[in-house]
């Protein structure tokens, strides 16, 4: 066994001792190191990455506690191709994920692995995905050789000693992480160490995640997407609740009615915008408090409400984009203790990036680490470049972010980026129909031109992130929902739509609170509405408009239906639901032939009355 430091194992949990033992056996790491997650500890961790030159520090006196890291130009975001869910039966993965035999994807691993972590240090991360104790919270324990991740688990998860105590002798998500870069007796080492081969894998029937290669985000923060989303996913199938791929957000009235809603958005379409939205003008004594802003565990109460936590502790969240005018709160957040990754550095030691307030610097060095200038025609910052940064430091936390009992849930909304078609919001008429309206959700890729923008489907937002078949997963929706008797209100929203040239027509950023608003009275019994083909709509007249000239024609151009476009829309659907052959939910095919008939005849635009 190689040397053991820092916390000494306090847990008696003998899987626990035998899985690190065994581990270590493989991977051959020089030492074994058990994290505290004391504030101490990571000060010294993040010293000793800038003495090897994987952090930078950023300027202390305008960016105090904050450091810039970047990443190998090969290692910038998850990798999808090479996920991989690995059940014993490939049809329990379904169309949805890549697949591998479990034995034989061991074995690969075991070869990989095998000396992997030579000439580093293996850390054991303890860590509680949810409140510490909390009955929605579960237990994970990571293995890994990069000092980034574990600065990284300690802002993201509850990490360190609580976590282990609060473990005990029960059970937690192995997870084991390399980057595959082992190094030789007196190897230099390099700022980003990674590995060309990726393997992102999840063994559902174990709870078992291995992660080789990689030392970017949801590749290798494996509380995350894999443990957070895939593997509870499969646990809330089998145990009656929910992992879902969403914000938490409370909306409080001036009365002080508080209401609380999740909404699913794919990757990089506005859930940390949603979640930290200031209310804009008109909407003064109105408050919005952030639960989450990526992930939620949702798990049904003794009352028959469903309840929510956000199982991390931090934000992994997208850079470009962000300033004080979409997002004021995170800007203020990122003052200081934030790691960055991959963004910019300006000649004065600051961080610089696309959409941040003011006019482009004259220099920079770019996430490459390279000489930029405004003419270069270059990105400074890389696209998925992201911040770190704990949840602490959100100005707009809710009181009870950190409740074990979690916050409940009185609608769900899912939103896609779309640039026609779709209106800026819609209710679902009951349960089954909203799963549908979930299930079928696409959205364009961002890069995509205005007009020929190919939908790609990402049921519930989930589309990279489910567990196994995601035809059972929409089954579980439909059997949960009926379970609870008085289940959410469902919501489609788009915030997405664009005129002919190309701009976008709705406002949105702080302005969505006008739809949330109208989605909360409709929770409470209060709003008016209209039903159309897609489901039931407000009317111009039955949003708030106090503080925003927005005319009713231009209202009728992002609610307008062209029923030509929609039933090809629903026409596509099919494909989808295909590839799930005979797993398919029939009420699923039964809504999308109830949407084609309600759209099949009457003018060519619907248009909600006003
Ligand atoms: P992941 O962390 O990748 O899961 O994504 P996320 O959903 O948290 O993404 P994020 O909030 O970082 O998405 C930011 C992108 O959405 C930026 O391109 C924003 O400009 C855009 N965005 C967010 N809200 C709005 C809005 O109301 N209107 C428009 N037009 N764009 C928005
Ligand atoms: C996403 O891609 O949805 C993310 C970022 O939230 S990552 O953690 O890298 O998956
Ligand atoms: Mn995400």
């Amino acid at each position: 066994m190689p040397a053991q430091t820092g916390e000494t194992p306090i847990t008696r949990n003998q899987t626990l001792l035998t899985w690190v033992e065994e581990m270590a056996a493989l991977a051959k790491p020089d030492a074994i190191y058990w994290c505290d997650g004391s504030q101490e500890e990571y000060d010294r961790l993040c010293a000793e990455m800038v003495e090897a030159g994987t952090l930078m520090p950023l300027n202390q006196e305008k960016r105090p506690g904050c450091f810039l890291a970047r990443s190998d130009p090969a290692d910038v975001a998850r990798v999808e191709n090479r996920t991989f869910v690995c059940p014993a039966d490939q049809a329990d993965a379904g169309p949805n994920n890549n697949w591998a035999d479990p034995t034989e994807m061991k074995a690969t691993l075991r070869g990989l692995f095998d000396g992997a972590m030579q000439g580093r240090t293996m850390y054991v991360i303890p860590f509680s995905m949810g409140p510490l104790g909390s009955r929605i919270a579960h237990i994970g324990v990571q293995l890994t050789d990069s000092p980034y991740v574990v600065a990284s688990m300690r802002t993201m998860t509850r990490m360190g000693r609580k976590a282990l105590e609060t473990l005990g002798d029960g059970d937690f998500v192995p997870c084991m992480h390399s980057l595959g870069a082992p190094l030789a007796l007196g190897q230099a080492d390099v700022p980003w160490p990674c590995n060309e081969q990726k393997y992102i894998v999840h063994f559902p029937e174990e709870r078992a995640i291995w992660s080789f290669g990689s030392g970017y985000g949801g590749n290798a923060l494996l509380g995350k997407k894999c443990f957070a989303l895939r593997i509870a996913s499969v646990m809330g199938r089998d145990e009656g609740w929910l992992a879902e791929h969403m914000l938490i957000l409370g909306l409080e009235a001036p009365s002080g009615e508080k209401t609380y809603v999740a909404a699913a958005f794919p990757s990089a379409c506005g859930k940390t915008n949603l979640a930290m939205l200031i209310p804009p003008a008109g909407y003064e004594g109105w408050k919005v408090h952030t639960v989450g802003d990526d992930i939620a565990w949702i798990k049904p109460g003794a009352d028959g409400r469903l309840y929510a936590i956000n199982p991390e502790a931090g934000y992994f969240g997208v850079v470009p984009g962000t300033s004080t005018k979409t997002n004021p709160n995170a800007m203020k957040m990122l003052e200081r203790d934030t790691i960055f990754t991959n963004v910019a550095l300006t000649d004065d030691g600051d961080v610089w990036w696309e959409g941040i307030d003011g006019d482009p610097p004259a220099h920079l060095i770019d996430w490459q680490g390279k000489d930029w200038t405004p003419e270069c025609g270059r990105k400074a910052a890389h696209p998925n470049a992201r911040f770190t940064c704990s949840t602490s430091r959100c100005p707009s936390i809710d009181p009870a972010w950190d409740d074990p009992d979690g916050v409940p849930i009185d609608a769900f909304i899912f939103g896609g980026r779309l640039s026609h078609t779709f209106p800026l919001v819609y209710e679902s008429r009951d349960w089954a129909h909203g799963v549908y309206l979930a299930a079928t959700m696409g959205s364009e890729a961002t890069a995509a031109a205005a007009d020929q923008a190919a939908i790609r489907r990402v049921p519930m937002a989930m589309l990279p992130f489910c567990g196994y078949n995601m035809a059972d997963y929409w089954q579980h929706w439909l059997t949960l929902g009926g379970d609870l008797g008085n289940p959410p209100k469902i919501f489609r929203v788009n915030w997405f739509r664009k005129d002919d040239q190309g701009r976008f027509i709705w406002p949105g950023f702080g302005e969505n609170m006008r739809v949330l608003e109208w989605i909360v009275d409709r929770v409470r019994g209060r709003a008016d509405a209209a039903s159309g083909p897609f489901g039931v709509m407000p009317r111009h007249g039955d949003l708030n408009w106090r503080g925003l000239d927005f005319s009713e024609a231009a209202f009728n151009e992002i609610m307008d239906i062209d029923r030509e476009a929609a039933l090809r829309e629903t026409e596509s659907q099919t494909e989808l639901f295909e590839s799930f052959k005979d797993k398919l939910p029939a009420a699923l095919e039964d809504e999308r032939q109830a949407l084609a008939a309600r759209l099949g005849d009457g003018e060519k635009i619907w248009r909600i009355a006003s």
